[in-house]
């Protein structure tokens, strides 16, 4: 996600641009710019790092007039972080410049066709290639900017939220969204436009969030114009009165990041697969893997290395990796790995996975790989951090910033791209027929529907919570592909609520945990209908004959838990390999609403970093 503002009126549009951007930090923070238009030229500087950092630099380096401007702050998913892949571009001519929320998913094929037509580009990004096509469709089509984002946007795949303005034309902003937010402030003889209210809250009230597939004109003196992309049909437009508070509508209404950040997890597992799982064509495509395809398909085995929460999706990428592409992985707590001498050859392969890309001991791990030979792969959610740098080759999670210490749509993105590789190798190997293949990779596509309807459970889960929030205790039990996630719920539950909790194998209470059960014991237990489902049941069993409380995620229709069980939460049902994603769902909102009942610090909890760089 990145944060994109603009400002056309009668005021100086460089202290609302810059303010702007600072309350959209939150969607992203690794590189920031704005472009100003003084009345006669643009004015732009941009910058990796933070907006304190482009205003330090912008405030040094040029004029800073100008009541139309655009500015950004970005969450980079093409391009490193760096100066010149920083938002806003300019087209070739200097006369366009554009900034964008999003992915063109076919810009690659965009660029070949305009470079053959004498373009050149400057960044790695997708944005400079929008700009220049909507400049090509200007110069080809003899037609204004407007019309040239329209004929432009049909012919890109992907998301975004775009604003563009033309300096011969210094009077109107364009804006198109498709996927990513865009909102238009109304003021009086002035507009704001935003990725949310956040920047011009303070100023008007009266906004216009555009739909998917629709474009506005903002021009200074007339009202604004929608429009739909495809067929260029009138929309008229819905103006709000905003009534949010400025902190709320950084948290998307939320009432704080982790919330948020688990309702984003339709969007973000949607992201991370999109343009690499191309079930129609029954293909995943990943540079990552594509290009290291040999390495993989020959790889004694796969060693896995992570922390955390990032440690439960590599024990389930352990499950999926040997169940279906029958490659033998190896799961390691990174700090472990590190010091333990371990044994590494140049025929196996390290996969490292951590949201931040900043985890000392996996970065560790990473180097002690690469000096013993092995070729490593990295799972990140942030571009171009350390992690990423130091790795072979790898794959992003594309989440979005996750700004909660308690980390919810990592955990799903990290399994999805997992997900994707080991299907990837496992139909390389001939493992799948072409029919199963595709029914793998339909059923990964309904796995975001999924989630949304998992998520329904919420108001159910908190009824649950209020039930156990002050339990000093609670235990988590899975098996299978469901082990990992029950070692997660458990993660989550004790790092922002600080009740003491424990995951475990379902099988495994009979060695000694089960000691532990009594009435006042809340059991969580995933038993959904793949997977073991009797052998869990009669876990089940085990623990209320012992008088265990029993919260049981199940496979919705469930009825034989259900005759067992205390609390019965449902998901959907897919396959047993893709389950997680979908069990994982209770589990954070259990853990999210104890804490919030016991009134913990949700986002920040104590003792606590969101990324852990030191030992
Ligand atoms: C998980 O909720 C925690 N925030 C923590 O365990 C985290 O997963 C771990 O520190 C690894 O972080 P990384 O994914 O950024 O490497």
């Amino acid at each position: 996600m990145c944060g994109i503002v603009g400002y056309i009126g009668h005021r100086d549009a460089y202290p609302i641009i810059m303010k702007g951007l600072q309350r959209l930090e939150y969607r992203g923070y690794d590189s920031a710019g704005v472009a100003l238009f003084d009345g006669e030229k643009i004015n732009l500087t941009k910058t990796k790092g933070k907006v304190e950092d482009l205003r330090n630099k912008a405030e040094t380096k040029m004029s800073l007039k100008g009541s139309l401007g655009i500015g950004h702050t970005r969450w980079a998913t093409h391009g490193v972080p760096n100066d010149v892949n920083s938002h806003p571009h300019y087209s070739n001519s200097g006369n366009l410049v554009i900034i964008h929320n999003g992915i063109i998913e076919n810009y690659e094929s965009i660029k070949k066709e305009l470079i053959k037509r004498g373009y050149h580009f400057d960044s790695d990004t997708d944005t400079e290639v929008l700009v220049n096509l909507i400049e090509e469709v200007q110069r080809t089509e003899h037609v204004k900017l407007g019309q040239a984002v329209q004929i432009a946007l049909n012919q890109v795949v992907g998301a975004y939220a775009i604003a563009v303005f033309d300096i011969d034309k210094p009077d109107e902003i364009v804006v198109a969204k498709l996927g990513s937010p865009l909102a238009i402030g109304i003021g009086d003889k002035e507009f704001f436009i935003a990725s949310d209210a956040s920047p011009f809250i303070e100023f008007t009230n009266n906004a216009v969030y555009l739909e998917d597939e629709e474009m506005a004109i903002v021009r200074l003196g007339k009202e604004i114009k929608l429009r739909k992309i495809k067929d260029d049909a009138i929309a008229y437009p819905n103006i709000l009165e905003l009534q949010l508070n400025l902190e709320e509508i950084e948290k998307g209404g939320y009432d704080h990041f982790m919330l948020k950040e688990i309702y984003e997890q339709p969007r973000a597992i949607k992201d991370t697969y999109r343009g690499r799982l191309l079930a129609d064509q029954g293909l995943i495509t990943m540079a990552g893997i594509d290009q290291n395809l040999e390495k993989f398909l020959n790889a004694n085995r796969i060693i896995i290395v992570a922390c955390g929460t990032s440690w439960h999706a590599g024990l389930v990428a352990e499950y999926i990796f040997e169940d279906l592409a029958r490659i033998p992985v190896e799961v390691e707590y990174a700090s472990e790995f590190r010091y333990r001498n371990p044994i590494i050859t140049d025929k196996d392969i390290l996969i490292a996975i951590s949201q931040s890309g900043e985890t000392a001991d996996t970065l560790a791990a990473i180097k002690l790989a690469k000096e013993k030979g092995a070729f490593v792969f990295g799972v990140c959610n942030v571009v171009g951090s350390s992690i990423a740098r130091e790795t072979d080759a790898g794959a992003y999670t594309h989440a979005g910033p996750e700004i909660g210490v308690a980390s919810t749509k990592a955990f799903t993105t990290q399994i999805t791209v997992l997900t994707l590789i080991a299907l990837k190798l496992a139909k390389e190997k001939g493992i799948f027929s072409g029919s199963q293949y595709h029914e793998f990779l339909s059923e990964l596509e309904t796995i975001p529907t999924k989630v949304e309807i998992a998520l329904r459970t919420n108001d159910m889960v908190r009824e649950i919570a209020e039930i156990y929030k002050d339990s000093p205790n609670c235990l988590y039990l899975g098996r299978g592909y469901n082990f990992p996630v029950a070692l997660e719920g458990a993660l989550k539950l004790k790092e922002i609520s600080y009740i003491h909790a424990e995951g475990y194998p379902a099988a495994e209470m009979k060695h000694g945990p089960i000691a532990l059960i009594d009435e006042h014991m809340p059991v969580i237990i995933i038993a959904t209908k793949k997977g073991h489902y009797e052998k869990v049941v009669s876990n089940i069993q085990e623990i209320k004959s012992r008088k265990g409380k029993i919260i049981a995620i199940v496979t919705e229709g469930d009825t034989q838990v259900r005759e067992l069980a205390d609390h019965v939460v449902e998901v959907p049902e897919t396959m047993e390999c893709l389950t997680p994603m979908l069990t994982t769902i209770p589990l954070q909102l259990l853990s999210y609403h104890i804490a919030v009942m016991r009134g913990c610090n949700v986002d920040q909890p104590r003792n606590l970093a969101k990324s852990v760089t030191v030992e």
